[in-house]
């Protein structure tokens, strides 16, 4: 049952015409929940307010489907607004994005033009960290493989290794000498078994060993995970291996476990909220649906007892 309704919600996340209209409604159904706002300066806000509680962040402008050309670059320029209020603002905070909205899917020139426009403008406003999200299976490898040529370049960006993905080990074996910045997830797409863990343990596994054979190989790890199970791991392994707290961070998504982030920071470790705002925002809610009946329950409560 709970496979059928996390696909369900998988497939309305890829519904274009939804998609379209839900950007005309505003957030609705509780999606203010998960989503910081649908302006910059609403986002900035929901940042300066997680920095008060000693929580640091990334803010990700939501965007979908991105199919020409001028949405492409309207979409880099949000990134760039983006920056520019976090450094004006001065909050504790850099930026995450998907290089489908940049025009991934449109040309790879275009994509890369973006992605090193947004990175000097992140270089000239206090070298900004900016994470490349990874996106489904197909759009993988030419994700690692711009990352390989931005780091050339760069010393400000880095991307999301997927637990899922049996290639997973292979990628941060690659890049071990460079010494890259990955945010570390179980992966949240549906992939075919002939790529990706079919069974959840699996993931679970493969999960904790790339994560001790990062943070061994001296890379910087964000483990962006809710799972206790794996917090606790990654607390012991750090111990065990005299792993400073300056080599890696949690994260966790905005709305989500909001205690344990707030007791985590309290721990002294570095706890960094994931914080999506804009009008696109119907497919990132309906993934956040699809990962946790919890939260199909919290909108449904929301729905019927307003
Ligand atoms: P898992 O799904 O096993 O859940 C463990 C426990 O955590 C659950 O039992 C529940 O208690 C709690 N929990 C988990 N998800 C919850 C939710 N949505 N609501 C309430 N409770 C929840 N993926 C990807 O493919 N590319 C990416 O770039 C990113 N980026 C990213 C950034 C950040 C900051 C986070 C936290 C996650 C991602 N992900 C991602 C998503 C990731 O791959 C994964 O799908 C989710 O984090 C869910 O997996 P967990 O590790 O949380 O554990």
């Amino acid at each position: 049952m709970e496979q059928a309704m996390k696909n369900f919600f998988l497939y309305l996340s890829n519904n274009k015409t939804l998609n379209a209209a839900a950007k005309k409604w505003g957030l609705r159904f509780g999606a203010s929940r998960f989503v910081s706002g649908e302006t910059i300066s609403e986002a900035i806000q929901a940042v300066r307010q997680l920095n008060e509680q000693g929580l640091v962040c990334t803010l990700d402008h939501l965007g979908e489907f991105v199919f020409s050309v001028e949405e492409a670059n309207e979409s880099a320029d949000y990134c760039i607004k983006t920056l520019e209020a976090i450094h004006q603002s001065g909050v504790d905070c850099n930026l995450s994005l998907k290089m489908t909205s940049l025009g991934l899917d449109i040309s790879r020139d275009l994509c890369m033009n973006n992605m090193r426009r947004i990175l000097d403008v992140a270089k000239k406003n206090g070298n900004i960290f900016v994470r490349i999200d990874m996106e489904d299976y197909a759009h993988n490898q030419v994700t690692m493989d711009i990352l390989d040529e931005l780091l050339q370049d760069y010393d400000n960006v880095g991307t999301v290794i997927q637990a899922y993905l049996y290639k997973a080990a292979d990628d941060i074996e690659k890049l071990k000498d460079k010494k890259v910045n990955f945010r570390l997830v179980k992966g949240a797409y549906k992939e075919s078994p002939e790529v990706a863990y079919p069974n959840k343990p699996d993931v679970d596994e493969n999960y904790k060993k790339i994560i001790k054979q990062h943070l061994l190989n001296g890379g910087y790890a964000a483990v962006a995970t809710h799972d206790d199970a794996i917090i606790d791991y990654v607390k012991k392994l750090v111990q065990e291996h005299n792993i400073p707290r300056t080599q890696f961070e949690f994260q966790m998504l905005y709305g989500i476990r909001t205690q344990s982030q707030i007791d985590l920071a309290k721990e002294g470790y570095k706890m960094r909220v994931y914080v999506p705002y804009g009008n696109d925002w119907y497919g990132y809610f309906m993934r956040r649906l699809a990962e946790s009946p919890a939260n199909v329950k919290f909108v449904l409560k929301g729905m019927f007892t307003k």
